[in-house]
């Protein structure tokens, strides 16, 4: 895996063997798909959170019967981010465990005019001081990459360090992942699956098909 991405966690978790087949078989019905890709994007969103190191802090806290070592998560040094319209499903879960998160909206769609289908961004709404933060980045699929790469530059832009930025993902294909390498390296990637590649309508196969459609009922 290091050879497709050198800053890639891809997670192992036993429980998300149920929760993947279930939203990958094309005849799970739009509630079901809702139910457990959120339950799925829960263990994603605690395990992305676990990722960021530098929003946890060592602390002594104590049990009824010791003092205990432990490590608390720092709300305020977080801003999560979704790439509209899929990434607001994954954001949704990112929220519910981090209540009062800043969040950051960035749109980029791809310019169905041109032969190259280029990523363009139409909306980007951050919050003020998103650059003393770190951003984990909601987007349930990573296929071409260009998306990705185009909200990454607009939080860059704005003076978030690349080190700082996790971008948080469902499913993701050696396509993508060699595109973001290329690019951003120092951005952490943390996902659910790694699958084999992508079709020539640039759908990630096996894949689940379109995330954004199935988890917003728009089949
Ligand atoms: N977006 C999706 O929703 N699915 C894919 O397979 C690729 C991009």
């Amino acid at each position: 895996m290091a050879t497709l991405h050198p800053n890639l966690v891809v997670l192992k978790n036993k429980s998300l063997r149920n929760l993947f087949t279930k939203i990958r078989d094309q005849e799970t019905n739009v509630r079901d798909f809702e139910f457990y890709s959120c339950r799925l994007m829960t263990v994603l969103a605690e395990e992305t959170v676990a990722e960021l190191d530098n929003a946890i802090e060592q602390v002594t806290v104590h049990t009824p019967c010791a003092a205990f070592q432990g490590e608390v998560v720092d709300v305020d040094k977080i801003c999560a981010v979704s790439i509209v319209r899929a990434g607001d499903s994954l954001l949704g879960c990112v929220r519910a465990i981090l209540p009062g998160v800043s969040v950051g909206k960035i749109l980029i769609q791809r310019d169905e005019r041109t032969v190259e289908k280029e990523a363009k961004l139409y909306y980007c709404k951050l919050p003020p001081k998103i650059s003393e933060k770190v951003v984990i980045l909601c987007d349930p699929m990573l296929a071409t990459g260009g998306s990705a790469k185009k909200a990454i530059e607009s939080l860059v832009d704005v003076g978030v360090k690349p080190s700082n930025i996790i971008f948080s993902n469902v499913v993701c294909c050696p396509e993508g992942l060699k595109n973001l390498a290329a690019a951003y390296p120092e951005v952490k990637i943390v996902t659910a699956a790694v699958d084999e590649c992508l079709n020539e309508d640039k759908y990630i196969v096996p894949g689940l098909g379109d995330y954004g459609d199935r988890f917003f009922n728009t089949v």
